[in-house]
């Protein structure tokens, strides 16, 4: 059956009128492709939403998450368990950056986990006796999911227009330079200093005032912003030296886009906490973790062993269709060496994308691991049109999905990409961009 009616679901982030009045719509996904409803194969550049990372319809996942239904379809969360949940627990941290990441908390999404990391460091610093420091560190152009909590620490002025935000937040400056970093192949040499304006942030309140500092070691949404060298180190440094919680949300950043684990082992710094999700069931099923160290999950067990720990989770949390997805695409990142292959890809990938320059339009190209952004100049008094118009234009007549945002192109494949991919990506944005 095609359905026709399209008018009541309201879609978000979405220019919901626009859509409905040319659908772009995708109905099967195989592989590296999707299909429209009329079957034409669709190149997904974007690995769906950044997140399935291990290709479309992987039957290994596929099988586990129908076996999954089957058997249990759902166990209750809270003073309840299932052993898959244990186990997606346990599997998660076997790719931690360190052993001292020792406990998982599951979520449904990437906003969840921010929320979930954002209150565990809070209450940590109660239960260790840090009672002032209550103020969350966030940075501009930051995106960090859309509940209060992701909104207030997020740097996105259309995301938090309208709506009540957190006390106690204060943010830092973004990386991002044009002038200074246009078309660099990977990290930036300038920048590193930007790191400092943590320092002003502390010098303002004191640092028994801040409890935590959250950003993606890579910003992916708002345009793919890649830190300077040496800048995440200098933010580590500081956040240890102050007594910080350093929260890395590698909502895009985790499950092989770099072409590692985590961005934390990519970079070699150690975060205290992890949030996680999209490629973490490859997409398939809604799920996110907020990996925490053993520190932070034994301060909170402290009082009577009967009484509940922490007054927080979802209905959701470790559901069992999710925890099975998890099993399955880990084991298939795995068995399938994507990480590596996505390694190994990067500098193809880089080659490929930097061959763009001097395209009409194009005013930046930046790259790390298998994620890129190509930037485009704003039309006058309109910006974000011109990228809305090639992403549409792709779409409609090059049968390629691109991820916009601004006038910013956002590319990430799913990591069983091969050159022949790039290459139909690379050709497709040559003749798009220009004509627009
Ligand atoms: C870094 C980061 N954090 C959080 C989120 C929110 O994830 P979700 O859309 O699953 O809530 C995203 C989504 O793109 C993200 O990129």
């Amino acid at each position: 059956m095609i359905q026709n009616n399209l008018e009541h679901l309201w879609m978000p982030f979405s220019a919901n009128r626009d859509f409905k009045a040319s659908p772009r719509m995708m109905n099967e996904g195989k592989g590296m492709y999707y299909r429209k409803p009329d079957g034409t194969p669709v190149l997904d550049g974007t690995a769906g939403l950044w997140c399935c990372n291990a290709g479309h319809g992987h039957e290994k996942i596929v099988h586990a998450i129908q076996d999954q239904a089957a058997k249990l379809d759902f166990a209750p969360s809270f003073q309840m368990g299932h052993p898959l949940g244990f186990e997606a627990a346990e599997k998660l941290l076997s790719i931690a950056p360190s052993s001292q990441f020792q406990y998982a908390f599951f979520t449904n999404s990437g906003s969840e986990s921010v929320d979930t990391a954002l209150k565990i460091a809070l209450g940590y610093q109660q239960h260790v006796g840090n009672s002032e420091k209550t103020i969350l560190v966030g940075r501009e152009r930051a995106y960090h999911g859309v509940g209060f909590g992701g909104i207030s620490v997020g740097g996105l002025h259309l995301n938090k227009k309208h709506f009540s935000l957190l006390p106690n937040v204060e943010h830092i400056c973004a990386t991002h330079n044009l002038e200074k970093n246009s078309f660099c192949k990977g990290q930036p040499d300038w920048g590193k200093e930007l790191a400092d304006d943590l320092l002003r942030v502390i010098e303002k309140h004191g640092a028994d005032k801040i409890a935590a500092f959250i950003t993606e070691p890579v910003a992916g949404s708002t345009g793919v912003l890649i830190p300077p060298k040496g800048y995440l180190e200098r933010i580590r440094g500081i956040c240890s030296e102050h007594d910080i919680l350093l929260i890395f949300d590698e909502v895009i950043t985790g499950f092989g886009r770099l072409g590692a684990p985590f961005a934390a082992q990519y970079f070699g710094i150690e975060p205290d906490m992890i949030t996680c999700a999209k490629g973490l069931t490859s997409g398939t099923v809604p799920m996110g973790a907020v990996m925490v160290k053993k520190e932070i999950y034994d301060a909170y067990q402290q009082e009577d062993p009967k009484v509940i720990d922490l007054f927080h989770g979802y209905t959701y949390s470790a559901h069992p269709l999710a925890a099975a997805a998890l099993i399955a695409t880990l084991d298939v990142y795995g068995e399938d060496g994507l990480f590596d292959h996505a390694n190994e890809i990067s500098s193809y990938w880089e080659e490929a994308l930097h061959s763009l320059k001097g395209t009409d339009h194009i005013i930046d190209i930046r790259n790390l691991g298998f994620i890129a952004g190509v930037e485009m100049e704003p039309r006058d008094g309109k910006p974000g049109s011109r990228g809305y118009d090639v992403f549409t234009d792709a779409f409609h007549n090059y049968d390629t999905l691109l991820r916009v945002t601004g006038d910013t192109l956002a590319l990430s494949p799913p990591l069983i990409a091969e050159r022949e991919h790039i290459d139909s990506l690379i050709e497709t944005l040559r003749k798009v961009i220009p004509d627009h």
